[in-house]
């Protein structure tokens, strides 16, 4: 279609999709081109129902990105304790190895043989031999029942406080720790965290013999010429996809100022194709995911660099920033406590390794072998509020738009790599 042509479809088919949803069109005339028009409203569905097969409690009186003030307080002062902690080690010894409790206590401690059994983490310190370290059963009572009356900035969830263990229960886990004298002794290397080797991804994710995720690209091929009820493909406007779409993603996430908010490639798909084709692929749809992934794959090789300069992004990106800081969920973690070298990161929390937040961007949508399913970097913000037990936010909140780009920034000048593939 010659270009003249192209404008006035283009018109008539912004004109029909008004009809279907209410569109944001240029607002800065002195733009050298027109902007893209997208689609207001919700991004994803309503109300937002968490995944088949995802845990399914429910801690809506706990912080979530959205709202940091659910959370119980941190108590201002060590509890006194009347006498010596009673309790019975051997129900202790059960205890700190429940994994129904946020994990359990070798999620992040080696505590002696008891770690034996289930691959203990080095989030925290070793507690072998923390009978001999002469603390005070009320010291250790408040050290389990909440350790931020000792440590503002601690990463150990409040058990106490957060109604993790009822007293009794760290009563029994204090009689526990007091039975830890002796230095732990590992069957074999990997039970020792800090001998296991971290994992090396070594898969070639462009292998479609390798990479089940590498059906979006073709599925995304495929929808690029499929009409929608306006009457129009994204090919009828952008034809050559491979030509036109080389660094587009590596920009992304990106400030839209017209919704005042931060868009990443699949917001932007909804909104965008909502407009232009009357498809409704709504965020977490497989046309979505389809073609976000083709759109990042098409940008292969390049380095991420996103804008952080107009005055919007700017502000996003330091309310990025605080989130990333933000405790969440009834076991009260930051994405830092796990994702930060100074913190949980570069550590093993159980048999899982932490990685550092630069390398985690780059090969998003990523397909995930464990799941056996493709994952979207929203959805992975998702799961790591859930594994948390914090109530996660719809895929096309606002405070993830945040986040994406300020973990876009920790990742600038790798070069995207779509679709990853991850255990
Ligand atoms: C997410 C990781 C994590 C989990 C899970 C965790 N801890 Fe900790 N723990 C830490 C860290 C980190 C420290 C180091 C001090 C600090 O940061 O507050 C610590 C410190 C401690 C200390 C004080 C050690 C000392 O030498 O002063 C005790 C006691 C303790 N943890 C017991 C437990 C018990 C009991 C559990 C299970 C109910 C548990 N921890 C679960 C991370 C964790
Ligand atoms: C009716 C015409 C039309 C259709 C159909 C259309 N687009 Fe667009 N698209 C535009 C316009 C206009 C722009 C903004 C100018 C430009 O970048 O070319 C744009 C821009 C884009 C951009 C770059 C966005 C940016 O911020 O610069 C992408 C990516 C894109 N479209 C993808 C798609 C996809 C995927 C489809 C199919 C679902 C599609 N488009 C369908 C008109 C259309
Ligand atoms: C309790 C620990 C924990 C917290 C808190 C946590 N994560 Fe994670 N996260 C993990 C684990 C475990 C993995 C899988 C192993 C890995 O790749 O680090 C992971 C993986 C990821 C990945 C994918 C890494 C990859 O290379 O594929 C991203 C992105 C991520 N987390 C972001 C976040 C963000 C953003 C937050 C805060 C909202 C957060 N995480 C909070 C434990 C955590």
């Amino acid at each position: 279609m010659p270009r003249a042509s192209i404008l006035v479809a283009f018109l008539t088919a912004a004109g029909a999709a008004q009809m279907l949803a209410p569109v944001v069109s240029a607002q800065a005339p002195s733009q050298s081109s027109e902007p893209a028009p997208l689609a207001t409203g919700d991004a994803a569905a309503r109300p937002w129902k968490r995944y088949p097969g995802w845990p399914t409690r429910d801690t809506a009186s706990f912080n979530t990105l959205a709202d940091q003030k659910l959370s119980p307080p941190a108590p201002s002062a060590p509890r006194k304790l009347e006498g010596p902690v009673t309790g019975d080690p051997a129900i202790g010894a059960e205890l700190v190895a429940d994994r129904t409790r946020g994990g359990s206590c070798l999620a992040c401690h080696v505590m002696g043989q008891a770690g034996n059994a289930d691959l203990p983490g080095n989030v925290g310190p070793d507690l072998s031999e923390i009978g001999n370290a002469g603390l005070k059963d009320e010291e250790l009572f408040n050290f389990v029942y909440d350790a931020r009356v000792y440590h503002a900035e601690t990463i150990m969830p409040p058990w106490g406080t957060n109604g993790l263990f009822s007293d009794a229960e760290i009563g029994h886990i204090v009689a526990f720790l007091k039975t830890l004298t002796k230095p732990a002794m590992f069957p074999t290397e990997v039970d020792d965290p800090s001998k296991r080797p971290p994992p090396v991804e070594t898969r070639d994710n462009l292998d479609d013999l390798v990479n089940p995720g590498l059906w979006t690209v073709e599925k995304a091929q495929q929808l690029w010429t499929t009409r929608g009820p306006v009457g129009f493909s994204c090919a009828s406007c952008h034809d050559r996809a491979e030509d036109h779409f080389k660094t587009w993603a590596a920009s992304m996430p990106k400030w839209e100022p017209r919704l005042d908010k931060v868009l990443g490639v699949e917001e932007f798909v909804y909104r965008h194709a909502q407009v232009a084709t009357g498809l409704s692929w709504l965020m977490q749809s497989s046309e979505n995911t389809a073609m976000s992934v083709y759109l990042r794959f098409l940008a292969d090789g390049q380095e991420i660099h996103v804008d952080v300069t107009s005055p919007g992004a700017k502000q996003a990106y330091e309310r990025g920033k605080a989130l990333a800081a933000a405790k969440v969920g009834q076991l009260n973690f930051s994405c830092l406590d796990c994702h930060n070298p100074e913190r949980g990161g570069l550590h093993w929390i159980r048999g899982q390794w932490l990685g550092e937040q630069r390398g985690q961007y780059d090969h998003f949508p990523t397909w995930r072998t464990s799941q056996q399913d493709i994952w979207d970097i929203r959805k992975r913000f998702q799961w790591c509020n859930v594994a948390v037990w914090a109530n996660e936010l719809p895929p096309d909140a606002k405070e993830y738009g945040d986040l994406e780009l300020y973990l876009a920034v920790a990742n600038a000048g790798l070069k995207l790599n779509v679709p990853g593939i991850r255990h």
